[in-house]
């Protein structure tokens, strides 16, 4: 099924997928500049009246949701999310890479915690296969022991290094964040488990059991794939 659209690609796919939320419901708020076309327009559709709670992923869907007027609770008051709409940073049928923001930890127990998570990408974020390096969050304590393991697993780490700030980024969880290259990933599904199985990982940006996608394309149109 097809949208037509005006706006750019994010937009697209940002603000079609909006339209998925229903009064009443409790809607996860991912992170990233797609997601924040569709956290954008719940606001608008909320000054129209709609009745929502947002869950934020991060200290910037946070910032953002109140300013566009959404109630914000927790999951401690909402332990089941009604949906989430989020980004990634490459998808292939229906697995993610994620953390591109360093939001992956929070946007994963999220997304965990959702009925239904529909992910909002432009076509540029499409792939057979999933190669992107991996987002992974990182105990500062266990750095060294984690580039290890990663070695160990065929992944070539990299320590993220902040922008506008000397030294490496902090996530909002207040741990580093490392990307990891593994080349092209054949098993997303076995190396997710594998990553999970390492000391002093927090969370890795492998998502499985997305189900949707909205891919917005560069004529305007939105490409939506579900599960
Ligand atoms: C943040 C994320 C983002 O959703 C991902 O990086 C995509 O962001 P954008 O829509 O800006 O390309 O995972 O941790």
């Amino acid at each position: 099924m097809k949208n037509q659209h005006k706006c750019n690609p994010r937009q697209a796919a940002g603000e079609c997928a909006a339209k998925l939320v229903e009064n009443g419901m409790v809607v996860g708020l991912g992170t990233g500049s797609t997601t924040a076309y569709a956290i954008k327009e719940l606001g608008r559709r909320v000054a129209d009246g709609l009745e929502i709670q947002g869950v934020p992923t991060s200290y910037q869907s946070s910032f953002l949701g109140a300013e566009n007027g959404i109630t914000l609770t927790t999951l401690d008051e909402h332990p089941e999310i009604d949906i989430d709409i989020d980004g990634a940073d490459q998808i292939a049928g229906f697995t993610a890479i994620k953390g591109g923001g360093a939001a992956h930890t929070r946007e994963k127990i999220v997304a965990l915690s959702s009925k239904k998570f529909v992910v909002v990408v432009d076509e540029s974020k499409c792939s057979d296969i999933l190669s992107h390096p991996v987002p992974i969050e990182v105990l500062p304590f266990a750095l060294k022991l984690v580039i290890k393991q990663l070695a160990e697993l065929g992944g070539k780490a990299e320590l993220r290094m902040g922008v506008s700030k000397d030294g490496p980024v902090i996530s909002d969880n207040g741990n580093f964040i490392m990307d990891a290259d593994f080349g092209r990933i054949d098993d997303p599904d076995s190396l997710g488990k594998k990553l999970s199985q390492c000391c002093g990982i927090v969370e890795h940006g492998i998502f499985t059991g997305v189900d949707a996608v909205y891919i917005g394309k560069k004529d305007g149109s939105v490409d939506i794939r579900e599960a």
